[in-house]
């Protein structure tokens, strides 16, 4: 859209008038609630002004589990009211957690639901708010008042997308295009709130060589209450686009479905060494380790150079036992199975830093939410061995939110529910199959599922875990905001009060936790995590299984972080949205597509994140394992330089990210984010970034593929190569 024209200002407010609408960058701000402010005529001057595009916190405010009012006041030209006969649209962006929104003392829309109202509490902070209002309630050449109730649960709140904007609706706000895989099919349907027509165009491609194998149109006539329905059979590698054309409208619809495809080549029968080459422990702490060998079972174990105190399970391949003296072990791992043999050079690191490669593992959060029980954290456990994903290295078993007591015992000390019948058992079982136990807890009186937090018991809760087992505590800040009023103190040694808390405790027991701070990467958590002693710090706040979401994450939270990773200390961009997911009892395929999925952990390997499985494994699909299990991808992630990629290439849509890798490699994910595939010359690539070679490696594929040629790069998917 063609921004810029004529007048510019307000006294008020800062206000831009286009030729299709105005924007609004400014409003004015309350802390607090009062159904008066939501009338035009309420004297709000003695409000501060707060822009649109920071939250509140950003502009000093901290308010949490707090209503807070915005007033926008806007003049809409007389001049614009010529082609709005039918809507106008207050687009105001999404609005963190819930809105209320009165245009002239007229209620227009309302998103999410607030603590209190009868359905309950329904946050929405990411949904884009876009209310379609009757023209008749403007006025015209004079000045409009937009009051919108916000309340926000936690940290931070409100506004942050940037200006608000008053103009023409687009085919969006009528019509909905969507898609889906079934019997084979895609089934595809277009419904609008308008009577419309356009051409609706059907693309079938090959998804690995992008070759168009079909394409057609048709011309429709659209009328409410009567979608219309499109189905195109699907087989195999097969991509279907489907475009919606408006003749009335400017914009479009668009979306495609993909079937899932398999790019990892399947694990030889013989033994193949897929795990990280180090692994750390300090000193008289438990040896967890499990050796992770592809290949047919039964398969036998052996380990040269075992320093004293640590022991092998040679038919298991589970290293225990303990180490008293400081030092660097090497070890050859060996594996032989009916098929051959292999073996990897290893080194034991005793000495203080553990975590020496990214944490993979499982967490229950994002399948199970807070329906988690010990049952459920079996299956996956079990299929962690069964289905073969232990022998990728994939480690640590971690029980989120939902495991806690209602209430503490007389004593003080912490008890699991009813749902987790026995702790101890659990962590026993794990240790003895090489795997560890993860427990989740909050430095406040509450996490943020409701359950006990750890506030003045951190001490007591540190012995009990270990008392468990436990190996990791991820430990989340949530209800911490009630206790600490930041409006207070400023300081960052504030946001790290309860996390040092906490660490001088785990320190204190007889066993290696990994420390893993989650506070979504409030005041710079990455600047600091490591002085606390963490071995990782989530960066960002939950992730989804959308693509707005995981690349948002992904592309360009991550940007600035990679000088902060490296043995023992992580960034953290939260669990990974493969698989089913659906942070409750009701589990679904995740909503990312194939393509994404593969950018989700290209991306993720790239970064050097903690690998955290968010599917229950015992109902992992073929695909899922492809995405999760591909040793060359997992070998980047676990590359022991710990290097975390950073982005050399932002053009037209094409991001080139990149790392260094301990054997003088470097590990390249060329991405695409437009909503079409692109062909990239690979050579052509490769020399922006400064590097030459002839072949390179195509990680997922694992073949080398020749650099002078073109590959066509999926939207929203990637081309992972290491160049030698
Ligand atoms: C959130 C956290 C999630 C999950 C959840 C549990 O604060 O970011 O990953 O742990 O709490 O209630």
């Amino acid at each position: 859209m063609k921004r810029i024209l004529f007048v510019l200002g307000l006294t008020l407010c800062c206000v831009a008038v286009w030729a299709q609408g105005v924007s609004v960058e400014t409003a004015r701000f309350q802390v607090g609630d009062n159904p008066a402010w939501s009338n035009p005529s309420f004297d709000d001057s003695a409000w501060p002004v707060f822009t649109l595009d920071k939250d509140w916190n950003e502009q000093g405010v901290r308010n949490p589990d707090n209503f807070a009012w915005y007033r926008l006041h806007v003049v809409i030209p007389a001049e614009l009211k010529e082609g709005y006969s039918k809507d106008v649209l207050l687009d105001l962006g999404p609005i963190d957690d819930t809105d209320e929104t009165w245009l002239n003392g007229v209620m227009v829309g309302k998103t999410g639901s607030n603590p209190g109202d009868p359905e309950g509490y329904n946050c929405r902070w990411s949904e884009p708010r876009r209310y379609i209002v009757d023209p008749s309630l403007i006025r015209w050449g004079q000045e409009n008042v937009i009051a919108v109730r916000v309340y926000n649960a936690g940290d931070p709140g409100g506004f942050f997308r940037g200006p608000a904007w008053i103009g023409k609706p687009l085919l969006g706000d009528y019509a909905t295009l969507s898609a889906a895989r079934e019997d084979g099919k895609v089934k595809a349907v277009l419904e609008t709130r308008l009577k419309t027509r356009g051409t609706v165009t059907v693309i079938k491609e090959d998804v690995l060589s992008g070759e168009q194998l079909e394409k057609n149109s048709r011309k429709v006539t659209l009328t409410p209450q009567k979608p219309y329905r499109v189905s195109v059979p699907m087989e195999g590698r097969v991509r279907v686009q489907i475009v919606y054309a408006d003749d009335n409208f400017e914009d479009g619809l668009e979306t495609s479905v993909c079937n899932p495809y398999i790019l990892t080549p399947p694990a030889p029968a013989a033994p193949r060494y897929n795990g990280p080459l180090v692994f750390g422990v300090r000193p008289g702490s438990p040896v967890i380790f499990r050796l992770a060998f592809s290949g047919e079972r039964p398969m036998k174990f052996a380990v040269e150079g075992l320093p004293e105190g640590v022991v092998l399970d040679a038919d298991k391949g589970v290293l225990s036992g303990s180490c008293q003296t400081v030092g660097e072990y090497p070890l050859v791992l060996k594996a032989t199975n009916d098929k051959g043999s292999a073996q990897a050079a290893f080194t034991l690191k005793v000495g203080p830093q553990i975590g020496l490669t990214p944490p993979m593992g499982w967490n229950s959060w994002n399948c199970w939410g807070l329906s988690v029980s010990q049952e459920k954290v079996m299956a996956s456990a079990a299929a962690l061995i069964n289905r073969g994903l232990a022998d990728y290295g994939y480690s640590y078993i971690n029980i989120d939110d939902a495991w806690e007591a209602e209430e503490r015992n007389p004593d003080g000390t912490i008890s699991p529910n009813e749902k987790f019948p026995d702790m101890k058992a659990l962590g026993d079982w794990l240790h003895s199959n090489g795997l560890k136990l993860g427990i989740y807890s909050s430095p406040g009186d509450r996490t943020c599922g409701g359950y006990l937090g750890s506030l003045d018991h951190e001490e007591q809760d540190a012995k009990t875990w270990a008392s468990w087992g436990v190996d990791y505590l991820k430990y989340d800040w949530c209800g911490y905001s009630k206790v600490f009023d930041p409006s207070k103190d400023h300081s960052t040694a504030a946001s790290m009060r309860p996390y040092v808390k906490m660490q001088q405790y785990l320190r204190e027991q007889p066993r290696d936790i990994f420390y893993s701070l989650c506070q979504y990467g409030n005041a710079k958590v990455w600047e600091w995590g490591a002085f606390v002693d963490a071995n990782s710090w989530r960066t960002t706040g939950d992730i989804q299984d959308n693509w707005e979401s995981m690349s948002g994450i992904g592309f360009s939270n991550q940007l600035e972080l990679y000088p902060y990773a490296g043995p023992g200390h992580w960034n953290d961009p939260d669990m990974l949205v493969v698989g089913k997911v659906g942070w409750s009892n009701n589990l679904r395929d995740s909503r990312l597509t194939p393509d994404e999925q593969y950018t989700h952990i290209s991306l993720w390997s790239l970064q050097a994140a903690n690998l955290l499985i968010g599917c229950p494994i015992d109902q992992l699909d073929d695909f899922t394992f492809n995405l999760l299990c591909n040793n060359e991808v997992n070998a980047v992630n676990q590359d022991i330089l710990g290097q975390q990629a950073h982005e050399d290439v932002n053009e037209d849509g094409i991001r080139i990210w990149s790392r260094d890798l301990y054997d003088g490699g470097k590990a390249v994910g060329i991405f695409n984010l437009n909503g079409a595939s692109v062909p990239v010359q690979l050579d052509g690539a490769l020399e922006k970034i400064g590097l030459k070679a002839d072949t390179v490696r195509d990680l997922w594929r694992q073949k080398d593929i020749p650099t002078a040629a073109q590959y066509k790069v999926p939207s929203h998917g990637v081309l992972y190569i290491k160049v030698k």
